[in-house]
């Protein structure tokens, strides 16, 4: 099997291409960064589809600043969703097939249990908007996997901001009324491989089990490291609201009811999952 990745460089493309160069199965593997290929640039697309011809498109990069993307609306739907239409476009010449990695924030946050796949759509900032038109760009074969508070081992993530004010001092404060399930890049990786081995197509939620507020997992990760929980403080969502342009989902879980039902593992608990990164990033410094 043949997989061009998208946003190799980004925090999931790095290590889902280092779980699919492993893999034994997916026999040649293009991982791609921006310098490699720009896929808000149609004719990169084309040249890098058609000549590779692979047999699935993982596209993992996207515009994920948040708040950018509310400055700049254009910038967010050509990087999220233009360049899935330009990628649709090209796989069609070729007869790959297309995995797309979207978000929680495609959800407004008011419902109260966890969202399914079915459930309707209605996303509060222009990323979510954004990355919901590009999920529209896609067929009935292709593969929509959506995910929620991603944290792995490269780039920027909210786990290595919560490590690094753990190793200072004073008051930590993070809101209590977001709530949502953490999802660490490495099981990520690995169920979104097995969602292409098994051949799968259609909309997918794949989180970590279980779920928590931000000033929860706070508390969660200075007590893993050794940190004073009491320095972590709970407050309310509005009193930052002036700081965050984008609007965030009070309550974005996603059950992973699709993949459950398909009678796919579920992903680990993240108390599992997070405790051992948060430990594996505190040792490294
Ligand atoms: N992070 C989360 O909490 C989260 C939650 C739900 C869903 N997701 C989705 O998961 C996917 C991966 O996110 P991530 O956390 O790995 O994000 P990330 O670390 O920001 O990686 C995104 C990558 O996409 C690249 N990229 C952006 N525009 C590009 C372009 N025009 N051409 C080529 N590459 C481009 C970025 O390159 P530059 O560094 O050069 O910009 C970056 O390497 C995204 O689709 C995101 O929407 C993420």
């Amino acid at each position: 099997m043949r997989l061009l990745v998208t946003g190799a460089g980004g925090q999931v493309g790095k290590e889902f291409l280092e779980e699919a160069v492993a893999h034994p199965i997916f026999a040649e593997v293009m991982g791609t960064t921006r310098e490699q290929l720009d896929f808000t640039d149609r004719s990169q697309v084309f040249d890098a589809v058609t000549g590779f011809a692979p047999d699935w498109i993982v596209h993992l990069g996207a515009m994920t600043a948040v708040d950018a993307c509310e400055d700049d609306p254009d910038a967010a739907y050509l990087a999220n969703a233009l360049s899935v239409r330009y990628l649709k476009q090209a796989a069609r010449r070729t007869r790959s097939r297309i995995c797309y990695l979207s978000t929680d924030y495609v959800f407004d946050g008011t419902a109260s249990t966890p969202y399914r796949e079915w459930d309707p759509t209605s996303p509060l900032s222009v990323y979510g908007k954004s990355k919901l038109a590009g999920e529209a760009e896609l067929d009935i074969d292709d593969l929509i996997v959506r995910t929620s508070w991603v944290m792995g081992r490269y780039g920027r993530n909210t786990l290595k901001t919560i490590l690094t004010l753990a190793r200072a001092e004073g008051a930590v404060r993070f809101v209590a009324d977001q709530v949502g399930s953490p999802t660490v890049v490495e099981d990520l990786a690995g169920a979104l491989a097995t969602l292409i081995l098994e051949d799968m197509s259609g909309v997918f939620h794949l989180t970590n089990q279980g779920h928590l507020s931000w000033y929860e997992l706070v508390r969660f990760v200075f007590a893993e490291v050794g940190a004073d929980q009491a320095r972590v403080v709970p407050i309310d969502s509005s009193e930052i609201a002036a700081t965050r342009k984008a609007p965030r989902p009070a309550y974005s879980v996603l059950d992973n009811c699709a993949a459950r039902l398909a009678g796919l593992a579920p992903m680990p608990d993240y108390r599992e999952s997070v405790a051992k990164l948060a430990r594996q990033l505190w040792l490294a410094g």
